[in-house]
């Protein structure tokens, strides 16, 4: 292990204006607000309702909010990684747009796509290219604009997905502060439980796709539920396990916001309190890549310098994953 590690040092956030809650569900497909409640833990989500805006826009909103707080010089970023399910276009990068729209002129730029676990990988990725001393400062975002590929006459998906953007920078740390260890894993096991049928080289957009409405998201969602649970549990106790931390050594758990029972269950098994528990899936649904970074940028004030913080993700493909990462400012 090198003895540079790599913290987060500054965050930022940005979410659309536009909010879509259960109510108005209610009358777009046959759901309710107590299902949707009780079933999610989820109230209302933002929607990037602009149609000239893409992910990209989330994403460099995103920056710019961590650009203006941490009064940072977007010249001095070495690389821009971008975590998304949902780039601006199938080929050109992402990352490429949002990285020259944010000034970050002298950094190179890719994107990262493990579904929900996006921006989990991707912290591991900054991290190392940390480490490894080579780069100095890693703007890391996670962007999505879901409402993109979400078929909102489909119950069985409308209701959970939302649109956002967060992002962190990566710095060396010499006080042993920041990225501790990583579990990270995947599966295809699960590529036909979460996906998109169409539009991808495996199966082309025709008339007929678009018709059939392939080109939005599906999900065999008790099957994911029940892989989801299982997983992020194992992963978040594992992590513990391996650093011999005990439950009172842990201050939060930063976990992907797809489901509070999802989280609730991970945390049981962690045996967290409930106040340690990041929750803001009712005001924002499932954002995918974005919503680890919107929980640290929701409860920024809160972290301590030297705070042991574990990250729990799980997604598509399947893609799972928990990172322990010790807070490295006070705010
Ligand atoms: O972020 C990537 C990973 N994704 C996830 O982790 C999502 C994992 N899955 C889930 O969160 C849950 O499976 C869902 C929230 C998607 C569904 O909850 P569930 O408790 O697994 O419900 P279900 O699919 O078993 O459906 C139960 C019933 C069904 O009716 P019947 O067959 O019992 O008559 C559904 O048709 O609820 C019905 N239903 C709905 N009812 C009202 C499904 N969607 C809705 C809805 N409103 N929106």
């Amino acid at each position: 292990m090198s003895k540079i590690k790599a913290a987060i040092t500054a965050v930022g956030a940005y979410v659309p204006d536009y909010v879509l809650t259960n109510e108005m569900l209610e009358s777009m497909v046959e759901t309710n607000d107590e299902w949707i409640t009780s079933r999610t833990g989820i109230k209302e989500r933002r929607i990037l309702k602009d149609p000239d805006k893409g992910t990209s826009y989330l994403g460099i909103r995103a920056a710019q909010d961590l650009i203006e707080k941490k009064g940072l010089d977007p010249a001095e970023i070495d690389l821009v990684l971008l975590a998304s399910a949902t780039p601006d276009l199938p080929v050109a990068s992402t990352s490429a747009y949002v990285a020259t729209q944010i000034g970050a002129i002298n950094a190179f730029s890719f994107d990262i796509q493990a579904a929900c676990s996006g921006f989990l990988y991707g912290m591991s990725t900054a991290s190392a290219f940390i480490e490894s001393g080579r780069y100095k400062k890693i703007l890391l975002i996670g962007a999505d604009k879901m409402s993109s590929v979400i078929d909102y006459t489909d119950r069985t998906t409308c209701i959970i997905f939302g649109d956002g953007g967060g992002a962190v920078l990566f710095e060396p740390n010499e006080e042993g502060l920041g990225l501790q260890d990583e579990y990270l894993r995947s599966d295809a096991i699960g590529r036909n439980f979460l996906k998109i049928e169409a539009g991808g080289s495996l199966k082309p957009p025709t008339e007929e796709t678009v018709a059939n409405r392939e080109h939005f998201v599906t999900q065999d969602g008790k099957t994911v539920f029940k892989f989801a649970v299982s997983n992020m549990a194992d992963v978040g106790e594992r992590i513990m396990k391996r650093n011999d931390l005990e439950s009172s050594d842990v201050d939060f758990l930063v976990a992907h916001q797809a489901n509070k029972r999802i989280i609730d269950a991970t945390a049981k098994r962690m045996n967290l309190e409930d106040d340690k528990v990041l929750m803001n899936i009712q005001r924002y649904g499932n954002t995918t890549s974005a919503t680890l970074p919107l929980l640290l940028s929701d409860y920024e004030k809160r972290f301590k310098k030297g705070d042991n913080i574990i990250f729990a993700a799980f997604g598509g493909g399947f893609t799972w994953g928990s990172i322990y990462l010790k807070w490295a400012y006070n705010s």
